[in-house]
């Protein structure tokens, strides 16, 4: 989320070069609006929510879906943009078609599903019925906690003991939000041991993040370091090292533990630094991939990225926090590019094109899917901030 009551903290020194990123941003939220308006009139008989495009078609999801709130928080953030009355209608829409979530149990992603939609919605209007079900959801993420590990689990999936993923960072905001507006200390306890334990455990020498941590549930003990999605166990998955990096800005935002901001600046570092980033600063889909350089990017990976690092390089500031602005400046200016955003009414009128959500299940390979888009609108938005700052 942009944060729920203040906007996320940036202000690092401007490169010269950011002004044509800058003056694009309007033109790429229109854009933005007309692909929405034709992907929500395309959808308008179907009533579960669009993620990515499958053999030409949108393919929608029920709310259970982990990726059922980003459709949701984009409608927002392009309300936020435009303050189009069609946006709030549209964005207020989406986020109702997530109420039963709230009593949801059976995952840890309840935090984006939420977050995104119901978070920002309440950002944005101060409805108090969004409110009563971000606290209500927040009991459901936060009976996933299990003192004896520390942590909160992620999956119930078969074939792992007590699985934490490295994605499970983002969900911590929502946890952290609903600690500071519904007053219920326990979130915010729950929020810190869980980026403690991740801190601990899930980061190699590199600073590069593994994507899954199973523990014993009964003593918290670690019994193996895995990857899902990645290419092997010990390779550096794309979007996780974005999990990561935008999980741990975020906790430093909402705690001022250094611990965490050091954590942040030593995953970007990682990224910066990597030989396998390409020159476009879109990354494939795993740093490790098999085939670089013709392996696929994962432009997902970029959009969460680019949104941290803006918000890191306010936090760092100098030439550290200089070259993380210049990071996000590139990948924003490549995303919105012809070679990663998308042609009017073609890519299923999703925004931008070219992620990957999970190579090794051979499942969504080079396609658009909606929680790119999300980021990306995020961090244009941040950007947009940070210039007016
Ligand atoms: N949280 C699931 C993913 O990043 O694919």
């Amino acid at each position: 989320m942009l944060a729920f009551g203040a906007l996320a903290q940036a202000g690092a020194q401007e490169p010269q070069n950011l002004d044509g990123l800058a003056k694009s941003i309007p033109t790429t939220f229109e854009f933005a609006e007309s692909q929405y308006g034709r992907l929500l009139a395309g959808t308008k008989e179907d009533s579960k929510i669009p993620r990515t495009l499958e053999e030409g078609k949108v393919k929608t999801v029920a709310p259970k879906d982990w990726t059922s709130g980003f459709v949701a928080g984009s409608l927002w953030y392009l309300y936020e943009f435009s303050k189009d009355q069609r946006w709030l209608s549209a964005a207020t829409d989406y986020t109702l078609r997530l109420d039963s979530i709230k009593d949801y149990r059976g995952s840890h992603d309840v935090g984006f599903m939420l977050g995104c939609s119901y978070g920002n919605g309440y950002r944005l209007t101060k409805n108090p019925a969004f409110r009563d079900v971000m606290l209500k959801g927040a009991e459901s993420l936060a009976s996933r906690y299990n003192p004896q590990v520390g942590a909160l689990r992620s999956w119930d999936h078969k074939g792992w003991n007590y699985p934490v993923i490295i994605d499970n960072m983002m969900n911590l905001e929502f946890l952290m939000d609903a600690a500071s507006e519904g007053r219920v200390e326990r979130y915010r306890t729950i929020a810190i041991a869980h980026a403690d334990k991740t801190l601990h455990n899930h980061f190699r020498a590199d600073s590069s993040s593994f994507h899954v941590v199973d523990y014993n549930p009964t003593n918290g003990e670690v019994i193996a370091k895995k990857t899902h999605q990645g290419a092997a166990d010990d390779s550096a998955w794309a979007r996780g090292q974005g999990w990561a990096v935008y999980g741990y800005t975020m906790m430093y935002r909402k705690t001022k533990n250094p611990a965490y901001l050091a954590q942040a600046t030593k995953v970007a570092d990682f990224i910066l630094n990597h030989p396998h980033l390409p020159a476009d600063k879109i990354p494939y889909w795993d740093f490790d991939a098999p085939g670089i350089p013709t392996a696929p990017r994962d432009v997902s990976a970029a959009a969460v990225m680019s949104s941290a690092l803006i918000e890191l390089s306010g936090m760092v500031g100098g030439e550290a926090g200089e070259s993380y602005l210049k990071l996000a400046q590139q990948q924003l200016v490549s995303l919105s590019s012809p070679a990663y955003l998308a042609k009017p009414g073609e890519n299923g009128n999703f925004i931008l094109m070219h992620s990957v959500g999970n190579y090794p299940a051979h499942s969504e390979i080079d396609v658009p899917i909606n929680y790119a888009d999300y980021y990306f609108l995020e961090a244009l938005l941040r950007y947009q901030h940070l210039k007016k700052s």
